[in-house]
């Protein structure tokens, strides 16, 4: 029974009134949340090994689609924003977050870069002529804004809405100030056709196709305010282009006689490397540009800009910004003054960064009209799935909903769930369809009230069923424009999704096969597919079960999802330990490569992403870290690697060697995964050392790309004691680094608070002295002892009420308890996961 319904029963409305009264008092504590977040942790650049978080520090609405910030001239910027002092090219209207891949960057789209001391026609407003160095220190943001000066002291200042905003340059004097907007810039420099039109009330419009599959997107800046603001007269505006395709950087400008003005550049099949763009000069030293952003036409840009940013009021819209984001960082409320300040800046930095994306494109889905809200920059849903959908399912169920609505929106249109769409195109499918993990656990957390959050459960269903059953031509690409005039002949002539027929045929992934059906995809990275491909049909599995699906379902989705064990050789060895994930041939036979390759010390160089090189198995991870992957089946991982003792001696020896790696989603949950072998005093002192090793509140403070949000989502719950077993209602429990939180989750209307008694600050460190308390003695949920020290239930974590954790620092005591005696956390294979 859920603990929201228990709150009905006289008992715990008394409880309830208690909590009640409590959390008010702990909200009122709780005020300028945003002042603490700081947004330039995992802003150091990843050049020259360093730690590049590829972090966005610019302004944005939580989940917004237009995310303001400065580009700097040197690459890797995956983010446009770097913390050096390499000089900037324009201050530019959309960025990823903390996405890896492309070191030039995504986006970084319609520049605008401020000029002075030039005359019109001379003005530097190429690129590399313009870019300047910004003045030491300058750089400052706060959810909502962003600011930053020059060296010629010309300071930038940005706040935005979901799809507009406004950008405030403020010069020295009013003397020859220009304005460049640039065309042909984006941080890819992949520009392949596009245009600019330009009024002469100051209404600038444009269209650009960028990116390797020349996504189009749209743009619209005024530079009129209204007549109740400061006037900012516009002097002369013009366009420029290079001369030549030859010599981009022999540049004219052409003024207008003040009628419009425009250029125009057919799509190209081939990146065109030329400048072109627009300059507006002005005779004023405050010069504020409205802009919006589409995906659809330079006309809803506009409409976008005038509908979000009526009154051009940058106070308002920053306001309006900071309190958005208030209200997001106040779903997890702590005592700011009481507990440890590097604790509380790194939770709520991480909490702004995990709600930055996906992106809320609802209104400008350039391939369908549908009722459903759109969401993109789902990068990657392998990504996203472990940690940033759960924080969601537990802080935001409202938004939640709407981004689970989108990837059913997805398999509506195309037959297959959404795995890695970014800038409205198909991304590359990195392991298992991994929206099925994130659906699933949907249905289980929120199935009975999916109605309330927008989503069909009915449809839910069937687009994991149909993902996990038919097979796309291409299972590792899609190309949704291909599919826009294909899907309604053929549902099945599709993209994305799993290469079902070898799964199917085989019950593992064969290494060295030609699929029959002609279905093809890059063959490689077969075993760690195998694993993903099995916790998306446990996934089938547990949304069968919660909603009501036959038990034919619910067991051919159970038995599937054990079929990880096929990959399982157990006659290989490494470091003295045996049995290890491997490729295997089509007779069964198993193709042998090292379990340290692709790991931190892997002695041979491999290509473990994307590249060709197929004679590993695993994706961006080693055989020595995917082998712990099977969340929903620890305890099947525990008998093939020869029982508890040797389990745990084994994730140690992962650990010390290291073949952890702390800056890549398939070492998330290996910190915690001593909880399976009844051990939970071993996974906090795991978790101590990972938090405090990997993470700090500098710029190099994340171990790897935030990667949309995921390190920063795993930080969360790593600081707040609790992991997510996806799709599923369970979550671990382990050791808080602070002395109480309270969960809101205001779709619910429920309070939650974690207190921990006997809290010890002495344990917020990477290895707490002995004796520190930092073991969990007993969890009493609304008054009620638990079981379990090691699992909570969902129901409980934000059924409201309050959950008090008792720790001690009696290590062998601890060691002797471990999860109490009816207490470890499920799995599959030992009858877990029962319903
Ligand atoms: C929030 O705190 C910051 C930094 O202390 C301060 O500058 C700002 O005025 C505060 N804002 C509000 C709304 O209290
Ligand atoms: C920029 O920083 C680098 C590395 O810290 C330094 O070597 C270089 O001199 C700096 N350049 C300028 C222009 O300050
Ligand atoms: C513009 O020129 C004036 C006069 O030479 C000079 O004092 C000023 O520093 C220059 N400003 C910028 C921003 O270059
Ligand atoms: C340019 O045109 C605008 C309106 O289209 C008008 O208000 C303005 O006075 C004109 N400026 C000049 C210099 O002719
Ligand atoms: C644009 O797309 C076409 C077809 O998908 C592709 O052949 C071409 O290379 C792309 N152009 C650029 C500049 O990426
Ligand atoms: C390109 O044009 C610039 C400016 O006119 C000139 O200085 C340069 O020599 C030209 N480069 C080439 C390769 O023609
Ligand atoms: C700029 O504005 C000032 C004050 O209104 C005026 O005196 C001056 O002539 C203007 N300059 C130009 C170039 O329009
Ligand atoms: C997304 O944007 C739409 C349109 O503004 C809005 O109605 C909806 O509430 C937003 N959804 C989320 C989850 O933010
Ligand atoms: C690797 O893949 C290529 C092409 O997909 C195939 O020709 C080759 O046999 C594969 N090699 C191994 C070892 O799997
Ligand atoms: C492991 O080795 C044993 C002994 O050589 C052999 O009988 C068995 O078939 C091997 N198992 C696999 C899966 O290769
Ligand atoms: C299975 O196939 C592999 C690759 O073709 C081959 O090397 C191996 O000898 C075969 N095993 C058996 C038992 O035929
Ligand atoms: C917070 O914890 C960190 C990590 O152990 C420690 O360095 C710092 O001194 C603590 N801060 C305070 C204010 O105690």
């Amino acid at each position: 029974m859920s603990a929201w319904i228990m709150l009905s029963s006289w008992r715990g409305m008394l409880v309830f009134a208690f909590v009640f009264f409590v959390s008010i008092s702990a909200r009122a504590e709780a005020t300028n949340l945003t002042s603490l977040a700081n947004l330039f942790i995992g802003t150091a650049s990843g050049a020259n090994g360093g730690s590049g978080g590829n972090a966005f520090p610019g302004a944005a609405v939580p989940h917004a689609m237009a995310k303001v910030g400065i580009d700097v001239s040197t690459a890797p910027r995956q983010a446009g924003y770097i913390s050096d002092n390499s000089s900037i090219t324009g201050i530019s209207l959309m960025h990823d977050e903390g996405t890896g891949g492309n070191t030039n960057g995504g986006y970084g789209i319609f520049p605008l870069f401020p000029l002075k001391n030039c005359t019109f026609e001379s003005c530097p407003v190429g690129i590399g002529a313009r870019a300047a160095l910004r003045a030491a220190g300058a750089d400052a943001a706060t959810p909502g804004y962003f600011t930053t000066k020059f060296v010629n002291n010309i300071q930038i200042e940005t706040t935005s809405t979901r799809r507009a905003g406004l950008i405030r340059f403020t010069f020295p004097d009013s003397e020859q100030n220009h304005i460049v907007v640039d065309l042909a810039h984006d941080l890819g420099r992949s520009f392949s056709g596009g245009s600019i039109a330009i009024t002469s009330d100051g209404r600038v419009e444009l269209s650009g196709s960028y990116g390797t599959d020349n996504y189009t997107a749209y743009a619209c800046y005024d530079f009129t305010p209204p007549s109740s603001l400061s006037p900012q007269p516009i002097v002369k505006f013009g366009t420029f282009k290079s001369d030549s395709v030859s010599n981009t950087s022999s540049i004219t400008v052409t003024p207008s006689d003040n009628s419009s003005i425009s250029l125009s550049f057919p799509f190209t099949s081939s990146v065109s490397k030329i400048e072109a763009g627009g300059l507006l000069s002005f005779n004023a030293s405050s010069i504020t540009a409205r802009f919006g952003v589409s995906f659809i036409s330079s006309s809803q840009a506009c409409a976008n800009a005038e509908e979000e940013v009526p009154d051009w009021d940058f106070d308002g819209i920053r306001e309006a910004s900071r309190s958005s984001w208030e209200t997001v960082l106040e779903r997890v409320l702590v005592d700011v003054e009481k507990e440890n300040t590097t604790v509380v800046e790194l939770l709520y930095s991480s909490l702004y960064r995990a709600s930055l994306v996906p992106a809320n494109m609802t209104g400008e889905n350039p391939y369908w009209t549908s009722e459903s809200p759109f969401f993109d920059a789902l990068f990657c849903s392998w990504d996203t799935f472990r940690t940033v959908h759960p924080l969601l399912s537990i802080l935001s169920p409202v938004e939640w909903g709407g981004i689970v609505s989108s990837y059913v929106d997805g398999w509506r249109h195309t037959g297959y769930i959404p795995e890695c769409r970014a800038n409205t195109k198909n991304g590359y499918v990195q392991g298992g369809s991994d929206g099925m993990p994130i659906l699933g656990d949907f249905a289980v957390k929120y199935g009975s009230r999916a109605q309330d959050l927008g989503v069909s459960t009915d449809s839910l269903y069937q687009a994991l069923v149909d993902t996990a059953e038919n097979t796309p031509p291409d299972w590792y690409r899609g190309d949704l424009c291909f599919l826009l005039f294909s899907v309604h002949a053929d549902r099945n002539a599709s993209t994305v999704g799993r290469q079902n027929t070898a799964w199917k045929t085989f019950g593992y992934i064969p290494t060295d096969w030609d699929d029959p059906s002609g279905s093809t995809g890059l063959a490689t990275r077969e075993a760690s597919r195998a694993y993903e491909y099995a916790l998306g049909d446990f996934a089938v599995r547990q949304a069968a079960l919660a909603l009501g699906k036959s038990s034919e379902d619910v067991a051919l989705y159970a038995n599937r999802s054990m079929n990880f064990v096929n990959m399982w050789d157990p006659n290989v060895t490494s470091d003295g330990f045996s049995g290890f994930a491997q490729r295997r041939f089509p007779n069964g036979t198993f193709a042998l490569s090292p379990p340290d390759a692709c790991s931190p010390v892997d002695p041979t160089p491999h290509s473990c992403a994307r590249g060709d090189d197929n004679d590993t198995g695993f994706y961006e991870s080693s055989s020595w870290e995917m082998s712990f992957f099977a969340p929903h089946s620890v305890a099947t991982l525990i008998r093939l690697m020869g029982g508890t003792d040797t389990f745990i001696n084994r994730v140690n020896h992962y650990f010390d060697k290291p073949y952890f790696q702390a800056g890549n989603e398939p070492s998330f949950n290996i910190p915690w995964i001593y909880h399976y072998a009844n051990r939970p005093d071993l996974s906090v002192l795991r978790v101590r050392q990972v938090v405090f090793k990997s993470f700090n509140t500098g710029i190099g403070g994340i171990p790897g790309n935030d990667d949309s949000g995921a390190m920063a989502s795993l930080l969360v719950f790593h600081l707040l004691g609790l992991y997510p077993v996806v799709a599923s209602k369970q979550f671990l429990i382990g050791s808080p680094f602070v002395s109480s939180f309270t969960l809101v989750n205001d779709f619910l209307g429920t309070q939650t608070r974690f207190i921990v008694n006997g809290f010890d600050e002495a344990t917020v460190t990477a290895n707490p002295p002995n004796g520190s308390r930092l073991f969990v003695k007993s969890v009493v949920i609304n008054g009620v002892q638990s079981d379990s020290l090691c699992v909570i239930d969902f129901d409980d974590v934000i059924g409201g009420g309050e959950i008090v954790l008792e720790v001690d620092g009696d290590a062998e005591a601890a060691q002797t308890r471990g999860c109490g005696s009816t207490g470890l956390p499920d799995s599959l294979e030992t009858g877990g996961f029962a319903g």
